[in-house]
């Protein structure tokens, strides 16, 4: 243990005690959020991993060097200070500490992000930025938002895998593909493990992995990474229905789950912790062709066989309090495996989940073909060799069986869950099209 910090507590602890810690000297080792003086009395709000406490200085109680350290300290600077618990009410935690001792570790240069900081400058300073309150908190409720999933996920007796990150042919069509050079062949970084997802249920029946997933897509929008996470899940003789409501169970397990272990910082973020809370099966189903009905309605312009895109997805969704999935898109909007559906093959058996309030597309997912001539079939109509999916076609060949499955945009839900306007905001370090640094 580092020497000075043998009886470090962090912030949290002193917040969360009743007052047992009252009167008792403490030592905290953290950054400094925030420094204001008043004459002969300094104030600095001390960060650390849990939370911030309010430590004071008065110039007649601490020795002068601390004082004068105090005073020079500059904003984010990390520092040791030890001291005596004080309850006091208008502290905003209840508690704040009266300084005894003080060590400045690392001295600040000065802080870079001014409070007016532009959008491109504190995401050029990302690595500074993150230390903010709502970054800080939007990182917490992202790490639940895994947790939960994995827990659901658990709980329901899947089993975790982890398909390769580089592979050899494309899931959901050439266009996104980031090509790399792979000992003199091509390769490309993985825009969905669907592929091998649907290989390893023919072991384990139910199968999920939480990857990244890359897509060098050409969209500006408040919604596209090209480096983005994505939970997918595959199962053994599941059908749409069945695929469906896992995906509602799931999408309300992580919702209730947030909304129980952050509602403050919910709170904080400008989102009602009830609108995430009240998240709960059965989500209303819609066809595509109902959903262009609506869309229209609501004085846009879309036809038939058209494609949503995300103004789109916000108009069907700007009234909505839950979650809504729209099943059954005209086939040539979609990848070829999808399966067609018996009564009409101009149709497809999959399923798109939509969050409310205009956030749109969270889910892609629905069941697949299971007979080999027909995945063939569908291959080259989409202008693919079947060669590029030889493997893929194997599946089929040996014991195929009806399955389904889907891949949830981890940070379009969090963007969701946290009422933020732009996905860039969910994820530490952001790519897209124009941001590869930091
Ligand atoms: O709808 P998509 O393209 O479906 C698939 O990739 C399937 N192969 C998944 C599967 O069935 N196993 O992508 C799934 C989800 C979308 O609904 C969206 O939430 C998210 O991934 N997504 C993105 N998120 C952020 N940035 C992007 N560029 C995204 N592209 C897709
Ligand atoms: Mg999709």
């Amino acid at each position: 243990m580092l020497s000075g910090l043998k009886d470090r507590v962090q912030v949290k602890t002193i917040l969360n005690t009743e007052s047992h810690l009252e009167g008792k000297e403490v030592t905290l080792a953290g950054w400094v959020y925030n420094r204001r003086a008043h004459g002969n009395l300094l104030f600095i709000d001390l960060r650390d991993g849990t939370g911030i406490i309010q430590i004071s200085i008065h110039k007649d109680k601490v020795p002068q060097k601390v004082f004068k350290d105090v005073e020079r300290v500059t904003r984010e600077s990390s520092v040791i200070a030890k001291g005596v618990v004080r309850s006091d009410r208008r502290a905003p935690g209840g508690y704040e500490i009266d300084l005894k001792d003080f060590h400045i570790e690392g001295l600040a240069e000065e802080w870079p992000l001014p409070i007016d900081a532009g959008v491109d400058v504190l995401f050029d300073k990302r690595h500074l930025h993150l230390r903010g309150e709502k970054q800080t908190l939007i990182m917490r409720v992202r790490a639940t938002v895994f947790d939960a999933m994995r827990e659901w996920f658990k709980q329901n007796s899947w089993t975790e895998v982890h398909p390769p990150i580089i592979i050899s042919a494309s899931v959901e069509g050439g266009a996104t593909l980031f090509k790399m050079d792979y000992f003199g062949e091509v390769a490309y970084l993985t825009q969905s493990s669907q592929f091998y997802l649907e290989a390893m249920i023919q072991s384990l029946e139910k199968v999920y992995c939480i990857n990244p997933s890359f897509r060098s897509e050409k969209s500006k929008t408040p919604r596209h990474l090209t480096e983005f996470w994505m939970a997918e899940a595959e199962a053994a003789w599941m059908d749409l229905e069945d695929i469906t409501r896992v995906e509602e169970q799931l999408v309300s397990y992580i919702c209730q789950v947030v909304a129980e272990r952050h509602r403050k910082d919910l709170e904080t973020l400008g989102r009602n912790p009830d609108d995430i809370g009240s998240v709960k099966p059965p989500f209303d189903r819609i066809s595509y062709r109902e959903a262009i009905e609506r869309i229209k309605k609501k004085g846009m312009k879309i036809d038939y066989g058209d494609d949503m895109g995300a103004d789109e997805e916000s108009k069907l969704t700007e009234d909505l309090h839950k979650p809504m999935f729209v099943l059954e898109y005209p086939k040539d909007l979609k990848a070829f495996y999808h399966l067609p559906k018996p009564s009409d093959p101009s149709i497809v058996m999959c399923g798109d989940c939509e969050a409310p309030e205009g956030y749109g597309e969270i889910i892609g997912g629905g069941q697949r073909i299971h007979d080999k001539d027909t995945l063939i079939k569908r291959i080259k109509e989409d202008k693919l060799k079947p060669a590029d999916y030889e493997w893929y076609i194997d599946l089929r060949r040996y014991g195929t069986v009806p399955h389904s499955g889907f891949g949830l945009g981890v940070d379009r839900l969090v963007r969701w869950v946290c009422k933020l306007d732009h996905i860039r905001a969910t994820i530490p370090f952001p790519r897209t099209m124009t941001r590869r640094v930091p």
